[in-house]
C-alpha cells in the first residue's frame, strides 16, 4: 500500500546550495554555522555540524543545487514511491554519497529538484559543535497557488498554514512531510529561487548561544529575534556572504491533524513581536 509523505515520515536531511566561490562559502559557514569542512572535489565542500549537512558547490549565487530527503527505512520509501507513481510524477533515479541505492530525484514547477532516499548506515551525523539540526526550506515562487497544488496533491505533503493576501492570492504556503510545522514552504516572489533554510536549535536558550557566536564572528542578525505566527517559532536570521538568508528557530510548532489555518498578510503574522520582512 502507498504511503503520502507524512504518513512515510519524511524529513530534510541536507541541501546542495551553489555558489561562484564555493571555497569562501565553505569556509563561511564552518566559522559562522559552526560546521566542519571536508573537501570533496576540486570545486565541491562538505560542510557538516551536529544535524546539518551542507554541500557547497559551484555555480550560480544563490541557487539550490538540491534538496535530500530521508525516509527513515526502505520500506516506507518504496511505498512513498508508490504514491508518487499512482500520482504520475516524473522520477529519476538519483545517486548520492548519502544515499542507499533506490534513492530518486524530481522537479517541482519551478524546477527545484527535491531527492528522496534512505541513509547509508556509515552516514552519521558530527556530535561536536552548537546544536541546530537542519530542519527546512523555503521557496520563492512566482506562483504560489502552483507550489501548493504540486506539494499537497502530487507530492502528499500536509498543508499546515497559508498567508492570504486580501485580494485572496496565496502569500504563502506551509507543507510538511512529517509532524513538524514545516519541512518544505513557499513565499510569493518577483522570482523564483531560494527564501531561506533554517536550523531547529529546539530551545530559546540555544538561540542565545547562536547569537553569541555570531556577534564573536562579527556577523549581525539582519531580523529577529522575533516569534512567527504560523509554526509559533522563534527566530533569528542572518546573512551568508552569497546572500543567502539563514534561519535559527526554537519551538517550532508539532501538527498532528489540524486542519490548515488561512493567516492575513500583516507584519503580526510573519512576527509577533515586531518588524516583519513582507517579501511581496
Ligand atoms: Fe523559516
Amino acid at each position: 500500500m502507498s504511503l503520502d509523505a507524512v504518513q512515510a515520515n519524511i524529513s530534510l536531511h541536507h541541501l546542495e546550495i551553489k555558489s561562484s566561490d564555493p571555497k569562501m562559502l565553505a569556509e563561511f559557514y564552518s566559522k559562522v554555522m559552526n560546521m566542519n569542512i571536508n573537501r570533496l572535489t576540486n570545486q565541491k565542500f562538505l560542510c557538516e555540524g551536529p544535524g546539518r549537512k551542507i554541500i557547497i558547490t559551484t555555480g550560480k549565487n544563490k541557487t539550490l543545487g538540491y534538496a535530500g530527503m530521508v525516509c527513515k527505512n526502505e520500506e516506507n520509501l518504496e511505498r512513498y514511491k508508490e504514491f508518487l507513481k499512482i500520482n504520475k510524477c516524473e522520477i529519476n533515479a538519483f545517486v548520492s554519497e548519502f544515499y542507499q541505492s533506490g534513492s530518486f530525484a524530481l522537479q517541482d514547477p519551478d524546477n527545484n529538484m527535491i531527492c528522496f532516499g534512505v541513509l547509508k548506515k556509515e552516514n552519521k551525523f558530527l556530535t561536536k559543535g552548537i546544536y541546530a539540526p537542519l530542519q527546512h526550506l523555503t521557496f520563492a515562487s512566482k506562483d504560489v497557488e502552483k507550489f501548493q497544488n504540486f506539494y499537497q496533491r502530487k507530492l502528499g505533503f500536509q498543508v499546515t498554514d497559508r498567508v492570504v493576501k486580501s485580494t485572496g492570492e496565496l502569500a504563502t504556503c506551509f507543507t510538511t512531510s512529517n509532524h513538524e510545522h514545516h519541512t518544505i514552504a513557499c513565499f510569493k516572489s518577483s522570482q523564483n529561487g531560494m527564501d531561506h533554510h533554517s536550523y531547529e536549535a529546539g530551545e530559546w536558550n540555544n538561540i542565545k548561544i547562536w547569537c553569541d557566536h555570531f556577534a564573536q564572528n562579527n556577523v549581525k542578525l539582519m531580523w529577529g529575534p522575533g516569534r512567527h505566527g504560523p509554526g509559533n517559532n522563534l527566530f533569528v536570521f542572518i546573512e551568508d556572504i552569497d546572500g543567502n538568508w539563514i534561519e535559527i528557530s526554537a519551538e517550532l510548532e508539532t501538527v498532528i491533524g489540524r486542519p490548515p489555518k488561512n493567516w492575513p498578510q500583516e507584519e503580526k503574522t510573519l512576527n509577533l513581536w515586531g518588524k516583519a520582512i513582507m517579501r511581496s
